[in-house]
């Protein structure tokens, strides 16, 4: 049994919480006893299992961190997110939607046959063989309304790659969560024109950026987007 007092996140439902304010640490429930995905620590705190959720290898985790203001987490979201990868961050997503629904696109078969072993007991997440930068692609394999995409693609023309996606899935009172990683895009041009830049693309195309979380401290010349469409 561990020494370790976990606690419920102030904000986000079924996200935990343990230490002082200034050394936090984030965890989830994990629905799948005993498995771990990405070597993530399991705990064991009064007959419950947590997995420690690392925000030096998830985003989402180093988005929490840097606190943002919009609660964009629900046990009910129907979620479709781009760039899935081997499964470490849609993983804790999937324990913390537990009503609700994963769509995870990704492109790399490699990755893709990881997520599968990854995330087969967990029955809310659907993995789609499929490039995010053609949305009606993997249209037949959507079947429900998208309440929330992510983003997390590190391709070259990312804001594009999450307007096709929003206009073809997200409905009008969702959120988009997007990764940008700057040297993806340009490694010469500074990150910080780089982020006005793809700001400005979803701001012309009737979105509206609600915040944006440096998370460099976690993951090197990256922020985060919350955006909305514009009403
Ligand atoms: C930075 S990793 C994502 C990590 C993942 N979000 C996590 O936290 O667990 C980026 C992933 O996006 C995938 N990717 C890049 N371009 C893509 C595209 N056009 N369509 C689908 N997947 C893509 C890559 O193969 C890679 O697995």
């Amino acid at each position: 049994m561990s020494k370790i007092e976990i606690r419920n996140h102030p904000k986000f439902p079924n996200v935990f919480i343990s230490g002082p304010q200034d050394k936090l640490k984030l965890y989830t429930k994990n629905v799948v006893i005993g498995k771990r995905i990405y070597g993530e620590r399991l705990i064991n705190h009064r007959g419950i299992e947590y997995r420690e959720w690392d925000p030096f290898r998830s985003k989402i985790a180093a988005l929490i961190l840097g606190n943002p203001m919009t609660n964009f987490l629900a046990e009910n979201l129907k979620c479709l997110y781009l760039g899935a990868s081997s499964g470490t961050s849609i993983s804790h997503l999937s324990d913390i939607i537990q009503s609700g629904i994963i769509y995870g696109v990704e492109f790399a078969e490699r990755s893709m046959r990881q997520l599968l072993q990854n995330t087969s007991d967990r029955t809310n997440i659907i993995p789609i063989l499929g490039d995010a930068r053609f949305p009606e692609e993997y249209s037949r394999n959507i079947f429900t309304e998208i309440d929330f995409i992510y983003q997390d693609v590190a391709q070259p023309n990312q804001a594009e790659i999450a307007l096709s996606n929003c206009n073809y899935y997200l409905k009008d009172d969702g959120i988009l969560i997007i990764a940008i990683k700057s040297q993806s895009i340009d490694s010469l041009q500074k990150s910080e024109h780089i982020y006005d830049q793809e700001k400005k693309i979803l701001e012309k195309s009737g979105y509206s950026v609600i915040e944006s979380v440096n998370i460099h401290k976690y993951a090197a010349n990256h922020i985060i987007l919350v955006v909305k469409k514009s009403i």
